[in-house]
């Protein structure tokens, strides 16, 4: 296990290139299942969830390799259509599989995804739309065992809720499926976007993503591409949060802020100077952080869950209090506890956190508890006075590319160590 040894008291400084979106890269990455040849994915972050979902590819009989930020999946010898509870294990989105495995072989068999550190994470909404488009699924021993006799049909779809994972298993089915697949109450995220980008470029016909009905003519043919994948807006949040806790100046590069416009009005209402260019946005705070009222997690286009951990984390050395509530998992508070071991006045009643802004964290030996809070302890590090410890930091490497390395570039004092050290 291996830990951060942070020193905080440095102001984050200088540029930064953001890294490619995990949450689009994943189900891209299932996607290349549907064309058969050789897919070259650009921008596509090198993480420990990117290197699971390479690992499901190989073992399905993909040839997978990394040239820095590029990433080509030959999908021609599909060998299985079967991915065992020891590589769905790893990371529960692998669910995302299900409907590219299912739309290439016409059968797949995965076990139950388990839950994970943020919530239960049911996938009953998959299954039901799958079974809408002809899937057959019959559950044994903790495995889901999946056949289409003839292949998916097109179906109506109604989300009773905007589900990010439900919309792509969907959009993964439907590609090449009988007839036509229109998904109403759909996920709206960029990642969405992306991946019918991807899609389309193979010769798929979807329309309207982005919007709350997407519509999915099927086809019969479709060719794997060269395809970029779009920047990573919560790891700009994680990075803008930084600079913004330790009264630094930081600009990222690479990034759109459309995807981000839910966000920096909050970073604006907290007193930082934000500015907005084509491909890039800066941000400077030279004095305390204002509290900023009410933060409530939405489907997007409203505020991301991702980002309440690391917005919380600014929020305790704010001037006064912030509310959060968070809409869309169960159990998202667990990094609450750990900041309150570095001083923050943070009270937990089921969804909502009442944050009472301190003027300064102190250090102190805490450890992440999953992905999005384990940066959250980071940034809190950074602005804590003296020297901190983070354990379990293969949860950040998870989803943040280089994070040290690109934090020290900006100023931070971070090294890693293993846990016995
Ligand atoms: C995706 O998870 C992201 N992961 C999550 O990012 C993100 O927090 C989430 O969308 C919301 O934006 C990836 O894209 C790999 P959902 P997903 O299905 O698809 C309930 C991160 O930190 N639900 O939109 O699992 C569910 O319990 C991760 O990068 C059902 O009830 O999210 C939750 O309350 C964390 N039944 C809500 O919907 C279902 O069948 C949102 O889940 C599916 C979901």
């Amino acid at each position: 296990m291996q830990k951060y040894l942070i020193q905080g008291g440095s102001r984050l400084t200088g540029d930064i290139r953001v890294q490619g979106a995990k949450n689009s890269s994943l189900p891209i990455l299932a996607a290349t299942l549907i064309c058969t040849g050789e897919s070259v994915l650009h921008n596509c972050p090198d993480l420990l969830d990117t290197e699971y979902a390479l690992k499901i590819l190989k073992y399905l009989g993909c040839k997978c390799r990394r040239e820095g930020g590029t990433v080509t999946v030959d999908t021609t010898a599909i060998a299985r259509s079967e991915v065992p509870d020891r590589l769905m294990r790893e990371m529960r989105s692998s669910i995302i599989f299900l409907g590219a495995i299912a739309s290439r072989c016409g059968a797949c068999r995965l076990s139950f995804p388990g839950g994970c550190e943020i919530g239960q994470r049911p996938i009953d909404l998959h299954l039901s739309a799958l079974q809408q488009m002809g899937m057959q699924i019959e559950e044994d021993h903790g495995y889901l065992n999946c056949s289409i006799d003839g292949g998916f049909h097109g179906a109506n779809i109604l989300l009773s809720f905007p589900s990010v994972g439900a919309t792509e298993n969907v959009i993964l089915a439907a590609v090449k499926a009988k007839g036509t697949t229109v998904i109403t109450n759909a996920a709206r995220e960029p990642e969405i976007v992306d991946l019918a980008g991807y899609l389309n470029r193979c010769g798929a016909k979807i329309s309207g993503a982005g919007e709350g009905t997407i519509t999915i003519e099927g086809v019969e043919v479709m060719q794997p591409c060269e395809y970029s994948i779009i920047p990573d807006r919560i790891v700009a949040t994680t990075y803008l949060a930084g600079a913004a806790m330790t009264g630094g100046n930081v600009q990222l590069l690479g990034i759109d802020c459309r995807h981000l416009e839910s966000i920096l009005p909050i970073f604006e209402e907290a007193g930082c100077i934000v500015r907005r260019y084509n491909n890039a946005v800066s941000l400077s705070c030279d004095k305390r952080l204002l509290p900023v009222n009410l933060i409530r997690t939405m489907p997007y286009p409203g505020f991301p869950t991702d980002a309440q951990a690391p917005l919380m984390a600014m929020m305790s050395i704010a001037q006064g209090t912030t509310v959060f509530v968070e809409n869309i998992f169960e159990n998202r508070y667990k990094h609450a506890i750990e900041l309150q071991r570095m001083g923050a006045h943070i009270k937990v009643e089921g969804r909502v956190a009442i944050v009472e802004g301190i003027r300064s964290l102190h250090s102190a030996e805490v450890s992440a508890t999953d992905l999005r809070g384990g940066a959250a302890l980071v940034l809190a590090a950074l602005a804590a006075e003296g020297a901190s410890e983070v354990a379990n930091v293969h949860y950040i490497d998870r989803g943040y590319e280089q994070f040290e390395q690109q934090l020290n570039a900006l100023g931070a004092k971070i090294t890693r160590a293993f846990c016995g050290d």
